[in-house]
């Protein structure tokens, strides 16, 4: 039997065969694999990174707001004034520092210029994927993660909608909202009246209860993302960001889907 070792110097190596860039392409992308000449690929005006940055901590604060929304809406399961005071106090808080409605204006226009930034950052973002896959097909993957990430744009623009529906349903009584929707007069608050109202209506009820779902398929992706786009690394910071970025949405999603059932189950009333 042939010694392998003889074999070995018996077929050299073959001489590695020259590689030329491409005309028109950089000499050094063959290197470094980063191609710079703007005939190639012209340099973006703003990079991918600021793009997933700016994603990342806009998601941030529309899943803080979520959160603490959740919260506050639990109030009703105690009694109607909890969530009417709560509803109140929401537009007095911090006054005479602030005027009437102030903290609420302040909210809405941090989340107005979050909802603009991260929608605009998620076009360029997926836009620039598609265009860097060019005609190949993703396959193979068909569990619950990957069916996250790869509708996003699909789950965030049924949370668009929902949003619009729920602004018109529940904060200015129009359109949608239901008959008998109450505004606020003379320091009295109806949040508890209009929501049983609106609930009672089972396709709106069941509309909540979907874009819930929806809301939880997409926070569970998008937080897991954050955890990796603002560059957490080392195991245990990974294992609590992923704890996290389920436990959040879960809770998001169980502690407000009680509410449409609840109502509909005449638990509340
Ligand atoms: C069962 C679930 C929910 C209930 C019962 C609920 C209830 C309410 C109520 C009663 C208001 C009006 C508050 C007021 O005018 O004082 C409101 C406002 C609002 N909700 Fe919800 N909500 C739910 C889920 C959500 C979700 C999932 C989101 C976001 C994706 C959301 C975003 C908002 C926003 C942005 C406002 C407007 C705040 C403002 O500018 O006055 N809500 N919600």
């Amino acid at each position: 039997m042939a010694d392998p070792q003889d074999v070995k110097d018996a077929e050299p190596a073959p001489a590695p065969t020259e590689r030329r860039p491409l005309p028109g392409a950089e000499p050094a992308a063959l290197t470094t694999g980063r191609v710079r000449d703007a005939r190639v690929r012209p340099a973006p005006k703003v990079p991918s990174w600021v793009l997933k940055i700016i994603m990342a901590v806009t998601g941030t604060v529309f899943a803080l707001f979520v959160l603490v929304h959740m919260i506050g809406n639990l109030k009703i399961f105690m009694d109607p004034e909890h969530l009417n005071t709560y509803a109140y106090w929401l537009r007095t808080a911090f006054e005479p520092l602030l005027p009437y409605e102030g903290l609420l204006w302040i909210m809405r226009i941090v989340l107005l210029v979050c909802l603009v930034a991260h929608i605009a950052a998620a076009v360029m973002i997926s836009s620039r994927a598609r265009a860097s896959r060019g005609t190949h097909k993703r396959r193979g993957m068909t569990n619950l993660r990957s069916f996250a990430a790869r509708n996003m744009l699909v789950t965030g623009t049924v949370l668009l909608a929902f949003i619009i529906f729920h602004l018109l349903d529940l904060t200015l009584g129009k359109a949608v909202a239901p008959s008998g929707y109450q505004h606020i007069e003379n320091g009295q608050a109806y949040a508890y009246e209009n929501v049983v109202a609106s609930f009672s209506r089972w396709p709106v009820a069941a509309f909540y209860m979907f874009a819930l779902l929806v809301l939880f398929v997409h926070l569970a992706h998008g937080l897991w993302t954050v955890v990796q786009d603002l560059g957490a690394t080392g195991r245990r910071t990974r294992a609590v960001g992923l704890f996290l970025a389920g436990a959040i949405p879960l809770a998001i999603l169980l502690g407000n889907i009680l509410i449409p059932i609840a109502v509909l189950t005449g638990v509340v009333k």
